[in-house]
């Protein structure tokens, strides 16, 4: 939608596997354009050479993949093949073709317990601790080798945590089954639809012990990808390969966000302190600086807001 607004014409590859085709509605009823769709496997290597043949394409933004960290360590396979397949298949397409301009959803996962915060561009990547993680990693290089060898540009965008729905509460966020996300589980609960919410420990090195993240709303993530085709249509950017951390710059903690949840909704949430989860880090939030400087680009939407807005959607959904 955000594309859509900024004057671009939006054409959506999706096998559907985690989404539903209503939403096509949805965005049309917000932007009044309905933006073209192709029901697509990226693995399908074949589906994805027709596509290019009989599409004319400026540029591609590329945030189909498995995203769930501890399927991964389940399903290592999958990821693998989906998330690298699907990759791979997309530059090959884009170099025989001279398609340019290449957007990559990467995660603030390659940085893993980062030594410094908040996390600057410069911080090492750490050794991944899911094949999720990996296969961020191995994303970026892939476009790195493949930026450098084809002479392509292309930026990759590290996301903190996305959080929050469309403020026409028309697009939300849909976890199939138990939420494994912070936000929609606590929304699930205060719609009733889950008992409590599992606090993942308290014993964490932080001022009231819950772990901290930085949470971004999912309108000003979307914004971020605008401002970063645009820099690469505008032959702005300095180098074939650039990459920046998309989050607010402010840390929250877990039990910080389930207070400020429940002020906004006026909704008491049932909460306990459980164990660590296996493979959680302590604390991430980034340094925005560049995103800032160089897109031209900050996030407006408090945490605050992003909530009311996820409660808004789920309310919405019962
Ligand atoms: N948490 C709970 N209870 C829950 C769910 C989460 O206490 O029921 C805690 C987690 O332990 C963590 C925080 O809330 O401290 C946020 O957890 P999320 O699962 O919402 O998000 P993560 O930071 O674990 O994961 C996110 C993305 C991943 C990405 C990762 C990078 O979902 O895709 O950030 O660190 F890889």
């Amino acid at each position: 939608m955000e594309l859509q607004n900024s004057g671009f014409e939006v054409v959506i590859i999706d096998d559907l596997s985690n989404s539903r085709i209503e939403v096509l509605e949805q965005i049309t009823e917000v932007t009044e354009i309905k933006p073209e769709f192709h029901q697509i496997d990226l693995r399908d290597k074949k589906a994805v050479y027709n596509f290019f043949n009989e599409n004319k394409i400026e540029g591609v933004i590329h945030f189909a993949a498995f995203k769930a960290v501890g399927e991964s360590v389940q399903k290592p396979l999958d990821y693998y093949e989906n998330n690298i397949n699907a990759l791979v298949y997309l530059l090959q397409e884009m170099k025989d073709r001279n398609v340019d301009h290449f957007i990559f959803s990467s995660s603030c996962t390659v940085y893993g317990q980062a030594d410094k915060l908040p996390i600057t561009e410069k911080a090492p990547i750490k050794l991944a601790k899911s094949p999720y993680g990996n296969t961020k990693q191995i994303g970026e290089e892939i476009i790195k080798d493949s930026c450098k060898a084809y002479n392509m540009n292309a930026i990759a965008l590290r996301y903190f945590n996305p959080i929050g729905a469309h403020e026409s509460i028309k697009i939300g966020e849909l976890p199939l089954g138990v939420p494994q996300n912070l936000i929609p589980f606590i929304t699930q609960t205060a719609a009733g639809i889950r008992e409590e919410l599992a606090v993942f420990g308290d014993d964490y090195p932080t001022s009231d012990g819950t772990a901290i993240r930085d949470y971004i709303h999912v309108v000003d993530l979307a914004k971020a990808h605008v401002k970063a085709l645009q820099r690469l249509l505008n032959k702005q950017n300095k180098e074939n390969f650039e990459f920046f951390n998309v989050g607010t710059g402010k840390g929250s903690s877990v039990m910080e966000v389930i207070k400020a949840f429940e002020k906004v909704t006026q909704q008491p949430l049932n909460y306990r302190i459980a164990a660590r989860r296996e493979g959680d880090i302590t604390s991430a939030y980034a340094d925005t600086t560049k995103a800032n400087e160089v897109l031209e680009w900050k996030p407006q939407e408090t945490l605050e807001e992003a909530l009311l807005s996820a409660w808004k959607w789920q309310q919405k959904q019962s």
